[in-house]
């Protein structure tokens, strides 16, 4: 099985503070992770770290992606790359409508890749299908990115781009927060329309019913950061019923 990522032994610090210890994990091509663990662990962190954000200082370890090293890349060629991060907190840009911004990312990931643009006609017909089954209106493509979105839109507008991208690894950190009944599900159900043979996802969640509904193939529990325990999808189900108190205490 082809590995695309591999975190070895990675440690990094926000001004000075050491957020990830000494983590590692390996994601291979088709598999999809999950990550639990408390607020305030390192998980978003780590995210961040694997999108290229800057202000973290890596103090120790590497990362490949696809065996080549990730922390030589800048956020843009990890994107290209097919890379995606769909943020906790997604960002609001203001001037840069909704359907440009998909339109700009989806355009440098295919040139990146050899390929022609869409022809405009097929990249419309194809963003308006995937936000009909995201339950997005037309107007909201057209409106500034983010901009004035509810918290639940904002998330759901990540899926959207997830779907639009196509991405070969998603990292989704707590897509599933903040959304109402029918969202999630909906959210949970296209995340799934993206699951294939040759992409993988790492999946951070606080909540065990979205993972009841994607089935990863791996749980790790992400405790003061790092992984302190891996294991299917029952590990997830005993989160939920007794917390994180046994991780806690080691
Ligand atoms: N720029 C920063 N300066 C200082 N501390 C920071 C900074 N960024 C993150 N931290 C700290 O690092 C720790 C990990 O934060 P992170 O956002 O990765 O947690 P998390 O596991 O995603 O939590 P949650 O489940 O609440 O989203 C927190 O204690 C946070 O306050
Ligand atoms: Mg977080």
């Amino acid at each position: 099985m082809k590995e695309f990522l591999n975190i070895n032994n990675l440690s990094v610090s926000v001004d000075e503070k050491n957020i990830i210890n000494n983590l590692n994990l390996k994601i291979n091509q088709g598999e999809i992770h999950a990550i639990m663990g408390p607020n305030g662990s390192g998980k978003s962190t780590l995210s961040n770290v694997l999108a290229g954000k800057d202000g973290y200082s890596i103090t120790n370890g590497n990362i490949s992606f696809c065996e080549e090293n990730l922390l030589e890349f800048s956020p843009d060629e990890r994107a290209n790359k097919g890379i995606f991060l769909a943020f906790q907190y997604p960002v609001e840009i203001p001037g840069v409508t909704n359907i440009n911004f998909i339109k700009t990312a989806l355009e440098s990931k295919r040139e990146f890749n050899g390929l022609d643009p869409l022809k405009p006609g097929d990249f419309l017909k194809l963003i308006k299908e995937k936000a009909k089954v995201l339950g997005i209106p037309e107007d909201r493509l057209k409106r500034q990115l983010n901009v004035g979105f509810s918290g639940g839109e904002k998330k759901r507008n990540e899926a959207l781009q997830l779907m639009m991208l196509n991405p070969s690894l998603a990292i989704l950190d707590e897509t599933d927060s903040g959304l109402d009944v029918d969202a999630f599900k909906i959210v949970a159900d296209a995340v799934n329309s993206t699951r294939s043979k040759e992409n993988s996802m790492l999946i951070i969640t606080h909540y065990q019913r979205l993972l009841e509904r994607i089935c990863p193939d791996f749980v790790h529990v992400f405790v003061n950061g790092s992984i302190i325990e891996s294991g299917g999808p029952s590990l997830a189900d005993e989160i939920e019923k007794n917390g994180y108190e046994r991780f806690n205490n080691g």
